[in-house]
């Protein structure tokens, strides 16, 4: 496979892609889950680009921005292995020429102070930001996320439509470990037996997807069971729609939780149909 090419200002970039574009904003440390993003783009795009950018308008102070794995070379070599073509790896001040206390930034809106947004009220307004001002320096026609961050991707696919920002969003599907751990660049964090307990969240959506025909409580208590049953506390543990709203028995739904493993905070989500009944 050839290397791709490397940008690091727009102009480089503006010379490096053509035709349909398509991109895959990243912030390095790539692992299968970003690859499987990359090859689902690769037929449908002339160019594809991966964005490298660990944003540090995301994090806010005392978060691990100082800790997230940067690996840059070796993600250069996977990108290559995906068939990217350009790897889009600005600066601090080429995202951000205004500095980072910048003036003007992306409200995410009242979707974007739930869940995540609860517990990190600084995210999403850096995520939306920082995707907005790549969707303007890339030009992309597509650009995909992965679902594995489903809230991410819920705003991120409102922002283009009501900013009416003419980028296709598409979701990849979440790539998991064998045991069922969803794949993150944040799993590096964790020690060995908490690696192991970090499965049981994947486990406790499974029993939910189970129990789902009886019911949004049924599933809620079978998930719950099992994160209990390994001493797992959730920030979050709950069912949506799958627009974030209220979900509805006899329809399909999302199951979504957040838990620390450690001092590692992880983030699940998979589908659900409940059952007709809403209740057990
Ligand atoms: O999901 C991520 O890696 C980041 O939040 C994103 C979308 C690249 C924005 O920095």
């Amino acid at each position: 496979m050839p290397e791709p090419l490397i940008a690091r200002t727009p102009e480089e970039l503006r010379a490096a892609t053509s035709g349909t574009v398509a991109l895959v904003p990243t912030m390095g440390a790539l692992h299968a889950g970003h690859l499987s993003l990359m090859e689902h783009v690769r037929p449908l795009a002339d160019t594809v680009v991966t964005s490298i950018f660990l944003n540090p308008t995301q994090f806010a102070p005392g978060e691990d921005f100082d800790e997230y794995p940067r690996t840059f070379d070796a993600d250069v070599q996977k990108c290559a292995t995906a068939g990217v073509d350009v790897i889009f790896a600005p600066t601090v001040d080429v995202m951000y020429p205004a500095g980072l206390d910048g003036t003007v930034r992306v409200d995410p809106g009242p979707l974007g102070r739930i869940l995540e947004g609860e517990h990190r009220p600084v995210m999403f307004r850096g995520v939306l930001t920082v995707v907005a001002k790549l969707f303007g320096l890339v030009r992309p026609d597509i650009a995909i996320f992965g679902e594995k961050d489903y809230q991410q991707l819920t705003l991120i696919r409102l922002m283009a439509e009501e900013l009416c920002l003419g980028v296709e969003v598409l979701g990849g599907d979440t790539v998991r470990e064998e045991d069922g751990l969803a794949m993150s660049s944040r799993n590096a964090y964790l020690a060995r037996e908490e690696r192991a307990l970090a499965a049981s969240i994947a486990a406790a959506l499974r029993a939910g997807i189970d129990a789902a025909a009886g019911g949004e409580a049924a599933a809620l208590d079978a998930a719950r069971a099992v994160l209990t049953g390994h001493g797992i506390e959730p920030d979050y543990l709950v069912v949506t729609d799958p627009d974030l709203g209220e979900a509805r028995p006899g329809e399909a739904a999302r199951m979504l939780v957040a838990a620390r493993v450690g001092s590692t905070r992880l983030l699940d989500n998979v589908a659900v149909r409940l059952g007709g009944s809403g209740t057990v």
